[in-house]
């Protein structure tokens, strides 16, 4: 089959291969899914160029643990119906070396979930590339806002509300029943916030942000979706209700510094995500909420570039560059 994948660490164009290599294969339990559509988020960037110092954790590694494509091959035990199921996928490189950056992707089968036929090829292929956009990202922003409970009648803050994991956040704590409120970087990613759902968008560079939030939350957020938790720990403690959780999947500093009696007198949670450990039920749960949002209409990720398998380098540095939107590598035509 024809693949990308990356024997060492280093920066994109040295490290990553684009070549032959055999056919992967189902395992017991796995379906093989022959892939349309890669998704790369900033972890596997991060995995690739060895982010912390991270060793190699196999001899050879096929990037990219998202992706969406129709099951051609299952391993033993697995429902035969699955067969030519339209489907996307999550984890395939999590804890496993051969991702979805090849014509062949072999995943345990409840990481494949089924997408309903949306009519047509180009809307076919237009669900399956959004579709592939749900992995890390989704079940991250899912987490984010749901880890704690439902969120209907409450009030969640997203930062980076325009981003990867934040309009994830933002769609889904809206479609729920929160009062969402948006916080953004760009002045062009205000819009985007607002069609996502949120009822409030403020800038980040606002220096009345805690009073603007405030304003507009009296009692203080429920639930903050976190992308900086250092950079933000102490508007967070600002503005977070009593027995409110902030959940934070990144942070720009290794430890960041907290106003803690701030956040203990708001018998606040803080709550860290690794998206590579949720519980596995935690993940499915979220896939199938995701699935739900995304067939329905208004879950949509802002895809800014379509690169060939052939030019992955260039998709890893798009995304190392800091684009504002998702990076899609394109590995057949097929919906
Ligand atoms: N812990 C986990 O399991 C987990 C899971 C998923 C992602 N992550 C990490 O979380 C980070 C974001 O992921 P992503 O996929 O959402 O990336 P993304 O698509 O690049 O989006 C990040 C968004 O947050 C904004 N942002 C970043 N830092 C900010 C700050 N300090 N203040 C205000 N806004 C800020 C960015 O604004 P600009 O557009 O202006 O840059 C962008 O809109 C990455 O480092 C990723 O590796 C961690």
């Amino acid at each position: 089959m024809r693949a990308a994948w990356y024997e060492r660490r280093g920066p994109a164009r040295d490290a990553l291969v684009v070549g032959e290599m055999p056919d992967v294969q189902p395992a017991s339990g796995e379906v093989r899914i022959a892939v349309s559509v890669s998704v790369l988020s900033p972890g596997d960037v991060k995995k690739r160029s060895g982010w912390q110092g991270s060793p190699m954790p196999y001899p050879r590694v096929i990037p990219h643990s998202d992706g969406a494509g129709t099951i051609d091959a299952l391993g033993d035990g697995v429902d035969p119906a699955r067969l030519g199921q339209r489907v996307w996928c999550y984890g395939a490189q999590s804890y496993r070396p051969f991702g979805t950056a090849a014509e062949f992707v072999a995943v345990p089968s409840e990481l494949a979930v089924p997408l309903p036929d949306a009519g047509g090829n180009s809307a076919n292929r237009e669900l399956a590339e959004q579709a592939a956009c749900l992995g890390i990202a989704g079940i991250t922003g899912y987490r984010a806002v749901f880890a704690d409970g439902p969120v209907d009648g409450l009030i969640v803050l997203v930062h980076g509300a325009a981003g990867g994991v934040g309009s994830i956040a933002t769609r889904m704590a809206a479609r729920d029943g929160a009062t969402v409120i948006a916080v953004v970087r760009r002045p062009a990613q205000r819009q985007r916030a607002a069609e996502l759902g949120a009822d409030y968008v403020f800038a980040s560079d606002d220096p009345d942000l805690p009073a603007a939030i405030r304003a507009v939350a009296p009692d203080g957020v429920n639930r903050i979706a976190e992308v900086d938790l250092a950079d933000h720990v102490d508007l967070d403690a600002e503005v977070i209700a009593i027995g409110g959780v902030i959940s934070s999947y990144y942070s720009s500093a290794d430890r960041p510094t907290l106003p803690y009696w701030k956040l203990g007198f708001a018998d606040s949670t803080l709550r860290l995500l690794g998206s590579d450990d949720f519980p596995a039920e935690v993940k499915s749960h979220a896939a199938q909420q995701l699935t739900a949002a995304l067939v329905e209409g208004r879950l949509r990720s802002a895809i800014v570039e379509r690169v060939p398998l052939a030019e992955i380098a260039r998709a890893h540095e798009l995304v190392e560059s800091g684009v504002d939107g998702r990076v899609i590598v394109t590995v057949s035509e097929d919906a």
